[in-house]
C-alpha cells in the first residue's frame, strides 16, 4: 500500500466513529474474499522493457469518449457523508482535481441533482451506479434523473441481489438517518408511501429477481450506455455483452457480498478475454498502488476503480484527501510504466505480465 494511502488509513481510523470505520472496512462472512484482494494483485510478476524512451510517460484514458487523466477512478460506495461533511460533492471535487471519473451510488448522502449540478460546474464527467429496487418506477425515476442531471453513463451492480451480511456491523445499526438514506428514493415514491420510513426503506430494498433483461431496459430508459459491475466470469460477462452491456467492471464488491469469491485479480483476464474489444472491461477490489493498477492494465482492463482509499482519503483530509489518494496511485503508475519500458496507460501490453 502507498504511503500517502496507510496515512490516511491509520488518520481515518482515529478520526471515524468505532461503527463507522467497521462499516467502511468490513467484508461478508469471515472476511476470507476482502482479505485477498490485495495480495492477489502480487501475484504477478513484470517483463520490462529496457531501453525504451520513456521520458515521457501519458497516464490518460478515454472512455465512452470521454477523456481522464488517469485510468484510476472512483468506484461508487455509499454515504460519504459518514466519513465528513461535503459528502459526494466533496469526494467528486476532489476526483474533479485528480482528473479521475467519479461514479456516484444510488446510496449517495446527496441528491443526484445537487451533484450533478455540482460536477456541471467543474467540468467533471461522472457516471451514476444503480442499484434496481423493489419498485422498479421508483429505480426508472432516479435514473432518468441522474441522466437529466448529467450522469453520463450508468453502472449497473448484478452482485448485490441481498446486502451480504457483514459480522462484524451485525447488530450495529449504521447511524444513517431516514432522510440520509432516502434522499434519493423520497422524493421518486408514490405520495401515499413518501412520508412513511419503513415502507420507503422496504420499497428502496434491492430486487432480487432481476435478470439480464435490466441492462437494456435502463439504456432504453435513459438512452445512456450502461456497464455490469459484478462480474467475475468470461460466461457471464459474454451474457452481459450479448444483453446489451456497454462495458463490464470485474468486481467483488469488496468482499461485502459473496465471501469466498475468486479475487478480481484472479478473474480479470478471463473477463478481458471473452470480452476482446467488444467493449471496455474495469476491475476494482484491492487496489491500493501503482504496480496494481499497471498489473490491471496488462491483464485487459481499461480503467481501474477504487473504493475504500477515497473514503480514507475523504475522512482523513476531505475533497483533498481523496484528490492525494487518486494522484499518488497516478504518480505511481506513471513512475512505473517508465519503469516497465512502457510509454502509454491506454497501450499496456498483455505480455507484460505474467503470473507468478
Ligand atoms: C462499496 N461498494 C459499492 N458498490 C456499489 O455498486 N454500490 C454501492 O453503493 C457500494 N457501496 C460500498 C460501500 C462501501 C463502504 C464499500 C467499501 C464498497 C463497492 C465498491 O464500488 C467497489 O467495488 C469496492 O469498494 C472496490 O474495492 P476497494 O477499492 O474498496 O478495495
Amino acid at each position: 500500500m502507498l504511503t500517502v494511502l496507510a496515512d490516511h488509513l491509520a488518520k481515518a481510523r482515529a478520526v471515524l466513529a468505532p461503527e463507522v470505520f467497521d462499516y467502511y472496512a468490513s467484508g461478508a462472512g469471515a472476511e476470507t474474499t476482502r482479505d485477498e484482494a490485495s495480495a492477489a494483485w502480487s501475484r504477478f510478476r513484470l517483463r520490462p522493457w529496457p531501453l525504451r524512451d520513456v521520458a515521457s510517460v501519458d497516464t490518460s484514458v478515454e472512455l465512452f469518449g470521454q477523456h481522464f487523466a488517469t485510468p484510476v477512478a472512483v468506484a461508487p460506495s455509499a454515504f460519504h457523508q459518514l466519513a465528513a461533511d461535503g459528502a459526494e460533492s466533496a469526494s467528486g471535487s476532489g476526483a474533479a482535481a485528480a482528473g479521475s471519473l467519479f461514479v456516484l451510488s444510488t446510496r449517495a448522502s446527496v441528491p443526484v441533482t445537487d451533484f450533478g449540478t455540482h460536477m456541471q460546474g467543474l467540468s467533471a464527467p461522472w457516471w451514476f451506479q444503480v442499484y434496481v429496487m423493489q419498485q422498479r418506477d421508483v429505480t426508472l425515476r432516479i435514473v432518468e434523473a441522474a441522466a437529466a442531471a448529467g450522469a453520463r453513463a450508468l453502472v449497473l451492480t448484478g452482485d448485490t441481489p441481498y446486502v451480504g451480511r457483514k459480522r462484524k456491523v451485525a447488530g450495529v445499526r449504521i447511524a444513517v438517518p431516514d432522510d440520509e438514506f432516502l434522499v434519493n428514493v423520497r422524493p421518486y415514491l408514490p405520495e401515499d408511501i413518501r412520508s412513511d420510513n419503513a415502507a420507503a426503506r422496504a420499497a428502496a430494498a434491492q430486487d432480487p429477481s432481476i435478470t439480464l433483461e435490466t441492462i437494456d431496459w435502463l439504456s432504453r430508459a435513459t438512452g445512456l450506455p450502461v456497464l455490469v459491475k459484478g462480474v467475475l466470469r468470461g460466461d457471464a460477462a459474454q451474457d452481459c455483452v450479448d444483453a446489451g452491456a456497454s462495458g463490464i467492471v470485474v468486481s467483488n464488491h469488496a468482499g461485502r457480498q459473496l465471501d469466498r469469491a475468486v479475487p478480481s485479480a484472479m478473474a480479470l483476464a478471463e473477463v478481458a478475454a471473452a470480452v476482446g474489444d467488444q467493449v471496455p472491461v474495469l476491475v476494482d477490489g484491492g487496489i491500493t498502488s501503482g504496480l496494481d493498477v499497471l498489473v490491471a492494465l496488462a491483464l485487459g482492463a481499461r480503467a481501474v476503480m477504487v473504493g475504500r482509499p477515497v473514503l480514507w482519503g475523504l475522512a482523513a483530509e476531505g475533497a483533498a484527501g481523496v484528490t492525494s489518494a487518486l494522484d499518488a496511485l497516478t504518480e505511481d503508475l506513471r513512475h512505473n510504466l517508465a519503469l516497465a519500458g512502457v510509454t502509454r496507460a491506454d497501450a499496456v501490453p498483455p505480455d507484460l505480465v505474467v503470473r507468478a
